[in-house]
């Protein structure tokens, strides 16, 4: 019997690397400006200017802006916030002990493959990491079903449909594993 996929023609496209979560620098401009303008990431995120040349530049004690790679090649973003601290309020009055992430494949033939579910888990992890943490939010567009799925099948809860600015939105929660909300 052969074990070798492609003497087998049976190669799987959901076998996946080993993905590493390394902080963005100003030197990924170019990556995530031409991420803005996959197909993709405009469907999940429209066209909303990030301002990543003066964002890269700027450090905060609120955010993480990370750069997903596989085998040293960059696939993808993370960004992790305190959304209780967030400059632009985004979203609204919240109390402490949330965090929020965003999250997308640039990558196009990076997809599909198991990398979104490891970098979401590493992500999760870095917010867990902090004791004080109960919570983390993401918030889907309403139309993005896929994501949706992505989100439930990692122990996302729905919460509610919210419209932020003129995004029509659904904020999914996760609680902290043990804590009395997630064993509700
Ligand atoms: C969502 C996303 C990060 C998931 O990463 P991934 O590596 O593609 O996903 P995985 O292989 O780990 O898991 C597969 C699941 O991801 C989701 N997914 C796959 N491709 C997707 C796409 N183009 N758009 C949205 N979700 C997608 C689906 O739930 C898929 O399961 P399904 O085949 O049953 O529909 C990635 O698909 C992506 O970047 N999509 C576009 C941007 C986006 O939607 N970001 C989330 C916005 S809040």
């Amino acid at each position: 019997m052969s074990l070798n996929p492609k003497v087998d023609g049976i190669r799987s496209p959901r076998v996946s690397q080993a993905v590493k979560l390394r902080p963005a620098t100003p030197d990924d401009l170019e990556l995530l400006q031409f991420w803005d303008r996959q197909p993709q990431v405009i469907a999940a995120k429209g066209d909303d200017d990030w301002q990543w040349k003066t964002e890269l530049a700027r450090h905060t004690d609120w955010r993480e802006q990370l750069i997903a790679e596989v085998g040293g090649r960059p696939i993808g973003f993370v960004e992790i916030i305190d959304p209780s601290c967030e400059e632009s309020q985004y979203w609204g009055c919240i109390d402490e002990g949330h965090r929020a992430i965003d999250i997308w494949i640039g990558e196009r033939d990076a997809l599909g493959r198991g990398y979104g579910t490891q970098m979401m888990k590493q992500a999760i992890a870095r917010c867990f990491a902090d004791p004080s943490v109960k919570a983390i939010l993401v918030d889907p567009l309403d139309c993005n079903d896929r994501a949706h799925r992505f989100y439930e099948r990692l122990g996302f809860e729905y919460v509610a449909g919210r419209c932020f600015g003129d995004d029509r939105c659904i904020v999914y929660r996760l609680s902290r594993p043990g804590s009395p909300a997630a064993n509700a």
